[in-house]
């Protein structure tokens, strides 16, 4: 036996569901995806506000949190975004076994990062949701400045800009000109 299989008893640890039991909630993750403005946190932090009031355990999982702490040493190309939402995705799946409803927020662009993240989470602990917020207004906005500068030039493959977004084939949820409140309601409505 090698010395891995014996510092972790893997059939002698609690199982999920006795942990879900504990809770008295089912573990899940829910994955806003969508460019950068598009309201994924502003609807994600409302979202886990309603769980609360619900006596439901939440976490927040947010691009710019994770990129300042555990993926520091990451950027923007494709392979950087990959290792991003790779590592993310095995942090979601320890937080949804623990029966956390876990809320990712993160451009995760193309069709290949969204699906290495639903293949590591698993397909049924998975809820895919597209904020489809036009481009204009996600750039009129403008929160961080950022659209401004990758206009300049100043930062290279910026999502939407100079590096592509493709459109969510597999979204559970499209959420397209509607309110935060709307939007909160169409996913608790979903993963009851
Ligand atoms: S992802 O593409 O790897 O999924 P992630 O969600 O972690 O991206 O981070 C996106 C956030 O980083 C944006 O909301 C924005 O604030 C910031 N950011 C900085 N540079 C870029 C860039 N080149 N492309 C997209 N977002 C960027």
């Amino acid at each position: 036996m090698t010395r891995t299989n014996n510092i972790f008893p893997t059939d002698k640890i609690l199982q999920r569901n006795a942990k879900e039991n504990l809770l008295s909630q089912k573990g899940v993750c829910i994955w806003f995806t969508g460019l950068s403005g598009s309201g994924k946190t502003t609807i994600a932090t409302e979202l886990e506000k309603k769980l609360h009031e619900k006596k439901l355990l939440t976490q927040i999982l947010d691009g710019d949190n994770i990129r300042a702490g555990i993926n520091n040493n990451l950027g923007f190309s494709e392979q950087d975004r990959l290792e991003n939402i790779r590592r993310i995705a095995e942090i979601t799946k320890l937080f949804v076994n623990c029966g956390v409803i876990t809320i990712c927020c993160f451009v995760s662009p193309t069709e290949e990062i969204r699906s290495i993240a639903r293949s590591i989470i698993g397909e049924k602990d998975f809820v895919e949701v597209f904020v489809n917020t036009p481009l204009e207004i996600c750039e009129a906005r403008d929160v961080k400045g950022l659209y401004a500068k990758a206009r300049k030039g100043e930062i290279k493959d910026f999502t939407g800009i100079n590096a592509p977004f493709e459109i969510p084939q597999h979204a559970a949820i499209e959420l397209k000109n509607r309110s935060i409140e709307e939007s909160v309601k169409q996913i608790i409505e979903k993963i009851r």
